[in-house]
């Protein structure tokens, strides 16, 4: 069994020898043990324009989880071979929307709404469901774009259906001045659509999918730090609960929770709420802050974690021997339209 050191020096032996030929992007939620290696660290906005831009590497392997390598191989060229360290690490939120579920809901909304209704999804879905919004002319969005994307689908449509995370879509729709009356929520196991008020005055479907990272945070964890620790600001990603953002002080994207805790002056408190390895980073980074997570408790995301060095290692030296076992390939007629739907944010992002 190779030690860490050695996995270390394999990894840089391989990223050594291949130079441009191979690119390593690396997601924020990442271990320390990996992001170390990346070429670039980034959200996954950030990630997928980088991704697209590369015009030299033949092979990009991809720190992050699964619907991210997918997104990179739609956005890349036919030669370029997109690889995910460890095919396990997948997302609970993205697999909480699939393409037949998706279906029969568009078709019942469509029943309601008629041709009133543009699909968005959050990047973080299958490719699947990407192609799924491509086709019918919507898009998708990131939690750092979610605003202005969601506004561009209302000058197209008089409603949208939000994919596959109710907190992102409710707090984004919510900032834009929605009503949460006139929120609805597919719910894709009962096959029903949940809302209060009246059903003409639906503006927004989210499907009822969350974060299992995000959603562990909680009204409780923001009074105790209120209670204990009242010079704290809290600050939280929107795919935490509509009640967790209302009562933060700032709530934004990776990037952004990352850029205001750069800007604030020394001795500014936080209490974060988003992923543990990126907490810990952050607490890491501004020693001259007192940082903290909003729940102490909180694990890091588990499927991100399954990229590990021993597995950037197998994976690094498995592409140098030409083995094809670790590469992300999206169908062709699905990355097309999938695409469409891509394209349709990078060119607002
Ligand atoms: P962003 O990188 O878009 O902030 O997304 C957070 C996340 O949950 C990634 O899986
Ligand atoms: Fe998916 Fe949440 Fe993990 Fe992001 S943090 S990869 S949304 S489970």
């Amino acid at each position: 069994q190779a030690n860490t050191s050695q996995l270390a020096e394999r990894v840089q032996g391989v990223k050594d020898r291949m130079g441009n030929r191979l690119y390593l992007p690396g997601h924020h939620y990442q271990k320390e043990e990996v992001i170390q290696f990346a070429d670039d660290r980034g959200d996954s906005l950030k990630l997928a324009q980088l991704s697209a831009a590369n015009q030299e590497a033949e092979a990009i392997v991809f720190c992050g989880v699964h619907f991210m390598a997918e997104t990179a191989d739609i956005l890349t060229k036919p030669n370029q071979k997109v690889y995910l360290p460890d095919l396990r690490a997948g997302c609970s939120m993205a697999d909480m929307a699939d393409i037949t579920q998706t279906e029969k809901a568009w078709d019942a909304l469509l029943n309601m709404f008629d041709d009133t209704i543009m699909p968005l999804t959050y990047v973080n879905s299958t490719a699947a469901i990407k192609s799924f919004v491509g086709k019918h002319e919507g898009a998708t969005v990131t939690s750092s774009n979610a605003h202005k994307m969601v506004e561009w689908a209302f000058t197209q449509k008089e409603r949208i259906l939000f994919l596959p995370d109710q907190h992102l879509g409710r707090n984004t729709a919510f900032d834009l001045g929605i009503p949460l009356d006139h929120m609805a929520v597919w719910d894709p196991i009962t096959e029903q659509l949940l809302y209060e008020g009246s059903l003409h005055d639906i503006k927004v479907i989210l499907w009822k999918g969350h974060c299992s990272v995000h959603e562990n945070f909680t009204i409780q964890n923001v009074h105790q730090v209120r209670n204990e620790q009242p010079d704290m600001n809290i600050i939280v990603h929107p795919e935490c609960r509509r009640e967790v953002v209302a009562l933060s002080d700032y709530a934004g994207s990776t990037n952004y929770i990352i850029k205001t805790i750069e800007q604030a002056p020394p001795g500014s408190a936080f209490a974060i709420g988003t992923e543990m390895n990126l907490v810990q980073r952050i607490i890491r980074e501004h020693p001259d802050k007192h940082i903290i997570s909003l729940n102490p408790n909180m694990c890091p995301c588990l499927t991100m974690n399954r990229i590990d060095l021993p597995h950037l290692a197998w994976c690094l030296e498995s592409i140098e021997h030409r083995e094809t076992h670790h590469i992300i390939s999206v169908d062709s007629t699905v990355a097309h339209n999938a695409k469409l739907a891509l394209d349709r944010m990078l060119a607002r992002a």
